[in-house]
């Protein structure tokens, strides 16, 4: 029953509700085995994807292939896919051994192979021993556990999680998200997940696809969304930045900068790449101090530079530097390849 793990391609998907185009020409190639993140702002499309996948819904146009096969004309039960949404609910009426046995039962496994299978994914969730429970004598990540045991349970060489995580608190977030990361490296399932949580996004995926407006507007490593961002938009929705205009020459004086890479319309400079320098640095230039907030590890500073401009600095605390006055100017620094040209 193990098919292993499968590639899966959208294949310029369209959906169109009335006047709204949820998805517009979507394309994505996703290897077998690798964990892929949507991510974006509400309503970028990122349901409309996986319910077009899941086959929950149709596209207008275009096709999804699991494996090497078409699946658009395909009923969900037919399409080999794991699911874990946050609107799909445990049956209450069933214990949890119940609950994660159903698709096993569905597919008329032997009840010796059932009782195997589903213990090994209690532990993998790390609910051995609460299969007699009821879903109703749970707490909301051990349900969400549940529903995990019952996704992988029958191994599906597809897993696909929307938002699953997000009513959760932070503590067991991050449990759930090192458990995901576990099972994804023992099943080698191909993962398509969901997120608007940018956070969850870097830590967990293979390659990150960020959506706007029904589209993949960058897909990349999390390291490369961070570093290189294509536009505007995905620095300012990975991480926080600090968006620096330039002139139609290219100039931004105010950051000290003669001239940039062609055409580029913005710079982007993350808050941590900014430093006070005493002396010369590689690109210097003086900012007014207008507030620092201790932050633990860093302290934060807003800085307004000679044009106006408000930037925002991130110091780590390693002692030494004590924090400047308000009011006082000083001199900052960055390295030119800090600075990542923006052209859109
Ligand atoms: N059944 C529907 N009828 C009409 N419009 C819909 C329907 N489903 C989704 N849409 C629209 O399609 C767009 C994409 O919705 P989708 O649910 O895919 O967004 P999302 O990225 O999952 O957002 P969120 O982060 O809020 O869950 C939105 O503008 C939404 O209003
Ligand atoms: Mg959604």
């Amino acid at each position: 029953m193990d098919q292993g793990r499968a590639p899966v391609r959208f294949e310029h998907v369209v959906r169109r509700f009335r006047s709204v185009v949820a998805l517009d020409d979507l394309c994505l190639d996703i290897a077998a085995g690798e964990f892929i993140t949507l991510l974006g702002p509400s309503g970028s499309g990122k349901t409309t994807a996986l319910n077009i996948l899941a086959g929950f819904d149709r596209a207008t146009s275009g096709e999804v292939v699991i494996g090497e096969r078409a699946v658009g004309a395909l009923p969900p039960e037919k399409r080999n896919v794991g699911m874990v949404f946050q609107s799909f609910a445990l049956f209450p009426h069933m214990s949890v051994f119940e609950n994660v046995a159903f698709p096993l039962r569905m597919r008329k496994v032997n009840s010796s192979e059932v009782k195997a299978r589903v213990f090994r994914a209690l532990e993998m969730v790390q609910l051995t021993g609460f299969g007699d429970r009821r879903p109703a004598a749970l707490s909301g990540g051990q349900r969400q556990r549940v529903a995990l045991a019952r996704a992988v349970v029958a191994e599906p060489p597809v897993l696909l999680m929307d938002e699953s995580l997000s009513a959760l608190d932070l503590k067991l977030r991050e449990e759930l998200q090192e458990e995901i990361r576990r099972l994804h490296r023992d099943l080698g399932t191909t993962v398509l997940f969901v997120t608007h949580d940018q956070g969850e996004a870097l830590t967990l995926s293979d390659r990150v696809a960020l959506m706007n407006r029904g589209r993949i507007c960058q897909l990349g490593t999390p390291d490369a969304l961070y570093d290189r961002p294509a536009n505007r938009f995905v620095a300012d929705f990975i991480g926080r930045t600090n968006i620096v205009p330039v002139d139609g020459d290219g100039h931004n004086a105010s950051v000290g900068l003669e001239t940039v890479a062609e055409h580029a319309v913005a710079l982007s400079i993350r808050p941590e790449k900014l430093r006070r320098v005493r002396g010369q640095g590689d690109i210097v230039f003086d900012a007014v101090v207008q507030d620092v907030a201790f932050k633990g590890a860093t302290m934060e500073l807003r800085l307004r530079t000679s044009s106006g401009l408000i930037l925002r600095m991130s110091e780590p605390r390693t002692g030494g530097q004590s924090a400047p006055a308000l009011g006082e100017t000083i001199r900052i620094g960055f390295a030119p390849h800090d600075a990542t040209p923006l052209y859109e």
